[in-house]
Parts: structure tokens; C-alpha cells; sequence
């Protein structure tokens, strides 16, 4: 790996391993019954304890340290004393920052037992995240990532948010180049290797139409249909990529 951003791939590995290690303790205690508030404190602990800030908190005056967004809740949900119930599905999603680098990563969680649908839902986003990280390296186009995560979605009947989108990630949270999750193969920007960014498909049960809630943060479906995400923190390679946000197990 070339000396230029070995030290970008070193610092956004140590973020990312914390952001993903929040998430690990979240999942431990997600149950029927638990409020969203108590894994905001997790998170808020768990990032605090390995020297690290939670990015999220008062972000363009975001109150809290992680997003909770659940059932037909799409993303940037705010943990409150919302309390889960057994069936629900809960997004959580994570950022650390720490020596000036940012880790971001988020997982949907099943809470209790959920239906046969929402199951295959989450399921789906997840093999959608994961096939696309598994095409990335130098020289493919963003279009492909894109193209890939749409193909495999829609072949199910899912729908992909358009609102949202991956980003470019470093010393700065949000960054160029935007990485959508719908799109056509060969086009877009070509990869070079020691770009970072995220993937993070935003993928709903029914149409794929969102709207804000007046809280200015909460983002739902338009239809009320469930929706699921996942996030990981990747380093582009000549011949790959490095996932920084690798769950322990
Ligand atoms: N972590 C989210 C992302 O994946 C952004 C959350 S911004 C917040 O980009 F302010 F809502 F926390
Ligand atoms: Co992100
Ligand atoms: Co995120």
C-alpha cells in the first residue's frame, strides 16, 4: 500500500473498530421492552471509553450520539423513550471520531421475533451492502455499486431510497463523492485506490418515496412500509477494498 494513505487507512481503522465495537454492545441488549434512549447511552459510553467522540451528537444540531430508526422509520431517527417492541426492526447507526477520522457503521437489528417479511427484508439489505462491497476496487465505476444493489433489491420487490446516500468519509463526516445505491454499471466517477467512503443502502418493503417528520431529522416512508439499512466504512485497494467496520463476530 502506498505510503500517501497508509495513514488515512490506519486512523479510519482504529474509528471504525470503535464505531463498530458500539454496535456490538448495542446488540447485546436490544430486546422487547428496552428504550432507544438506553442504546444512545451505550454508544455515547462505549465511543467515550476508547477516547473517541460520537460524530452525530449536535451535528447540524443533531441531539444524540447515534440514530435509532425504527420499523418504517428510514434513517436519522432520534433516540427517545421509545421503548421496542417484540416484531420491530431497529436500525442503529454509529459514528466515531477519534484523532480526527470518522468511523461510520450501522446494522438492523431484529427485535424479539419478527415477520417472515421483514426478516427476508433485512436479509436482503444486507447481501445488498455486502455484494456490493465485494466488486469494489480500483478502476470500477460508482455506477456499478449503485447498479449491483438496485439489481438485487428489486429482484425481490424491495425499492431503494434515492434520498439518501453513501459519502465520501476522512476528516470530514460527509464528503465528495456521493455514493448512490441505485444507478447504471459503467457509469459514474472511476475508484481510485485510497479513496474512503461508505455504502449504506437504505432499502424499504414497499415504494421507495420518503418524507421528514417535523422534528427535522426523522425520516419515514411515505407508504408506512418497513424499511432496513446497513453501513460499512470501506478503503478502496488496487485489487479490493478493506471493510473498517467489521463486527467482532
Ligand atoms: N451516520 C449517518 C450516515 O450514515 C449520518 C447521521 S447524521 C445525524 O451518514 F446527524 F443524523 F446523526
Ligand atoms: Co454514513
Ligand atoms: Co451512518
Amino acid at each position: 500500500m502506498s505510503d500517501n494513505f497508509k495513514d488515512s487507512f490506519e486512523k479510519t481503522r482504529i474509528a471504525g473498530k470503535i464505531a463498530a465495537g458500539a454496535l456490538d454492545e448495542v446488540s447485546k441488549i436490544i430486546k422487547p421492552g428496552i428504550r432507544t434512549s438506553e442504546i444512545d447511552n451505550i454508544c455515547y459510553n462505549y465511543i467515550n471509553d476508547h477516547g473517541a467522540y460520537s460524530a452525530p451528537l449536535f451535528y447540524r444540531g443533531f441531539p444524540k450520539s447515534c440514530c435509532t430508526s425504527a420499523n418504517h422509520v428510514v434513517c436519522h431517527g432520534i433516540p427517545s423513550d421509545k421503548i421496542l417492541q417484540d416484531g420491530d426492526i431497529l436500525n442503529v447507526d454509529v459514528t466515531a471520531l477519534k484523532d480526527g477520522w470518522h468511523g461510520d457503521t450501522s446494522r438492523t437489528f431484529e427485535v424479539g421475533k419478527v415477520s417472515i417479511k421483514a426478516n427476508k427484508l433485512v436479509k436482503t439489505t444486507y447481501e445488498a451492502m455486502m455484494k456490493a462491497i465485494e466488486i469494489v476496487k480500483e478502476d470500477i465505476h460508482l455506477g456499478d455499486i449503485g447498479a449491483i444493489i438496485q439489481n438485487h433489491v428489486e429482484a425481490e420487490g424491495f425499492s431503494v431510497v434515492q434520498d439518501f446516500c453513501g459519502h465520501g468519509i476522512g476528516q470530514q463526516f460527509h464528503k465528495e463523492p456521493n455514493v448512490l445505491h441505485y444507478g447504471k454499471k459503467g457509469t459514474g466517477e472511476k475508484l481510485k485506490a485510497g479513496m474512503i467512503f461508505t455504502i449504506e443502502p437504505m432499502i424499504n418493503l414497499g415504494k421507495y418515496e420518503i418524507k421528514t417528520l417535523n422534528d427535522g431529522w426523522t425520516a419515514v416512508t411515505k407508504d408506512k412500509s418497513l424499511s432496513a439499512q446497513f453501513e460499512h466504512t470501506i478503503g478502496v485497494t488496487k485489487d479490493g477494498c478493506e471493510i473498517f467496520t467489521l463486527p467482532k463476530n
